[in-house]
């Protein structure tokens, strides 16, 4: 009861404190921990951020070595789990099969936290998850194009070793590429936490039921599949090559997202808090540059995607609307170069985000002072009472 004051979208309501990412949205700035993600994703390893954004500090040399050795201790999944993938349908969504197999881990590893000993804010549950949701990622992935399983390696790092289980093959082994490898952290890097974004807040709203962390996380990879947010990567490149193969009549589909009848979008541009460049799509865009050059790949996407960057820049309707390009708009350049397949572009963006969502769920729980179950209020709109009709007088 009361006054309930409506925020559709929650536009203006702020549901928690966090002392995680720091996002101005005006100035282009984002900060994870007080650091620049200009120098964390020029100097870093994903799996060192990955730590930073859990603990709240930089690893030292014995602290990332102990958590390197837990990427390796846990990259096995039980062999009972392997079967599951032999019974989606073909052609499923990977983005379901890694929300399924992510909230299934719970039957495997139920004990959860209890059995943890913490390091730097790491649990075993943490870890555990960080390093099979790689090996998920890519069992779905051979299990879609039939090809065998290729186990995790321990020799290799974290990147590497989800690369190669990628595109390792029997007979023709994957070598793999620095300027790939490369590419790849940067990006995990750039994906690693986006304060309260729609993922977020539903592993937060899902998490402040109660629920296990697995289940709280598979709930935040569903939400990351939409189309306006994890899912406009792929919709970002299948788009670029719906214009490339439509003679790329740029303007056709600029027209068509300026228009209010219809419900198409320029994916990738636009964001809820910046009103300026993203600047992760600043620093992709650069790397965008970066490794196609080094793989020598002239991708035609490429200068569809410069030119519809172009245009837009110049077109009143997405000036005013401070419409610029985000995170998505130029990781699938990215992605394809190194040999991704579209439909997994947002299974690589999930892989990031989960250092983020584990620290958003583990500082929520930890926020003693604050811990209520998430319950938004409605404005209600429908039948004041009314007398019961019985069945006979119903039309
Ligand atoms: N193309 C055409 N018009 C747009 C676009 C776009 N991409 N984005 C926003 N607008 C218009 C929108 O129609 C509205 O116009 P008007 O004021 O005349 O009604 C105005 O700009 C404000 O848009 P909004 O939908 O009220 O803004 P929002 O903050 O609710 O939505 C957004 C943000 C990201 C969902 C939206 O910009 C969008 O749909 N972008 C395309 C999808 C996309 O790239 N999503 C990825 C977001 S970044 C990372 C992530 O979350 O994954």
């Amino acid at each position: 009861s009361g006054y309930i004051t409506l925020d559709s979208g929650y536009m203006n309501t702020g549901s928690c404190t966090s002392a995680i990412t720091y996002l101005d949205g005006g100035q282009g700035i984002l900060n994870y921990r007080g650091y620049a993600i200009e120098d964390l994703a020029e100097n870093c390893q994903f799996i060192e951020v990955a730590y930073l954004i859990l603990n709240g500090e930089l690893p030292n040399y014995e602290q990332l070595e102990q958590f390197k050795r837990d990427m390796r201790r846990f990259a096995l999944l039980h062999e009972d789990m392997i079967h599951f993938f032999d019974h989606f349908p073909p052609n499923a969504s990977p983005m379901s099969i890694l929300s399924t197999m992510v909230g299934t881990l719970h039957n495997f590893y139920p004990e959860m936290d209890d059995e943890d000993d913490p390091y730097g804010g790491i649990t075993v549950t943490t870890a555990r998850l960080l390093s099979k949701i790689r090996t998920i990622a890519a069992f779905s992935y051979k299990k879609n194009i039939g090809h065998p399983l290729v186990y995790p390696n321990a020799k290799l790092n974290y990147v590497q070793n989800f690369l190669n289980m990628m595109f390792d093959r029997p007979n023709m082994p994957y070598v793999i590429k620095p300027e790939v490898a490369m590419a790849l952290n940067k990006l995990l890097i750039l994906h690693a936490d986006h304060e309260q974004n729609c993922s977020t807040s539903t592993v937060r709203l899902v998490g402040s039921a109660g629920v296990n962390l697995y289940a709280s996380i598979s709930a935040g990879i569903n939400a990351l599949w939409g189309p306006l947010h994890g899912g406009a990567n792929q919709a970002v490149l299948e788009m670029l090559e719906l214009i490339y193969a439509d003679d790329c009549n740029f303007e056709k589909y600029i027209e068509k997202a300026k228009n209010k009848q219809d419900s198409f979008r320029l994916s990738g541009f636009g964001h809820r808090v910046y009103k300026t460049f993203d600047p992760r799509a600043k620093i992709i865009k650069e790397a965008c540059h970066e490794v196609l050059g080094a793989l020598d790949i002239q991708d035609p996407l490429l200068d569809i995607a410069l030119e519809l960057e172009e245009r837009v820049r110049n077109d009143a309707y997405f000036q005013e609307r401070n419409l610029y390009p985000n995170v998505d708009f130029y990781s699938g350049i990215i992605y394809r170069a190194i040999g991704i397949p579209t439909n997994m572009f947002t299974v690589m963006f999930a892989l990031g985000r989960l250092p983020g969502w584990i620290a958003q769920w583990t500082e929520m729980k930890e926020d003693k002072a604050n811990a209520r179950i998430g319950r938004p209020r409605q404005v209600y709109t429908g039948h004041t009472l009314r007398p019961f009709v019985p069945m006979h007088e119903r039309k």
